[in-house]
C-alpha cells in the first residue's frame, strides 16, 4: 500500500463510513460513494467513453478532469450537455451517454 493510501478507520479526514451513491449509466446500475463526481463513479464502472464525436464517431471520455475541454459531456436525468467531471453524483441519477450526429446525416 502506498503511504498516501491510509486505512479507512484510521483516516483523519474522513472519519465516518462512506456513504454508497448508486447510478446508472445507459441503464447499468454503478456505484460510487458521496462526493465523487459522476466522472468518478462512471470511471470506477469501467467505462471509458462518456460520448462520441459526430464528425468521426470517436470516444470522448475524460480529457481534463476539470470542466475545461467538454470531452466527458453525458446527458443526466434529462438534461443533456452536462460535463460529468464538474457535476456530484446523486443516488439515483440517470446517466445516459451522448452522439450527436452531424446535419444532414454527415459523420454516420
Ligand atoms: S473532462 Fe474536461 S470538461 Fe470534463
Amino acid at each position: 500500500m502506498a503511504p498516501r493510501l491510509l486505512p479507512f478507520g484510521s483516516d483523519p479526514v474522513r472519519p465516518a463510513p462512506p456513504t454508497p451513491v448508486t447510478i446508472t449509466v445507459d441503464g447499468e446500475t454503478t456505484t460510487g460513494v458521496t462526493g465523487q463526481s459522476l466522472a468518478g463513479v462512471i470511471l470506477g464502472s469501467g467505462t471509458l467513453g462518456f460520448r462520441r464525436t459526430s464528425a468521426n464517431n470517436a470516444p470522448r471520455g475524460v480529457f481534463c478532469g476539470i470542466g475545461v475541454c467538454f470531452d466527458c459531456l453525458v446527458e443526466v436525468n434529462g438534461q443533456r450537455d452536462v460535463r460529468a467531471c464538474q457535476r456530484r453524483a446523486s443516488s439515483g441519477d440517470v446517466v445516459v451517454t451522448q452522439h450527436d450526429d452531424l446535419p444532414g446525416g454527415e459523420g454516420e
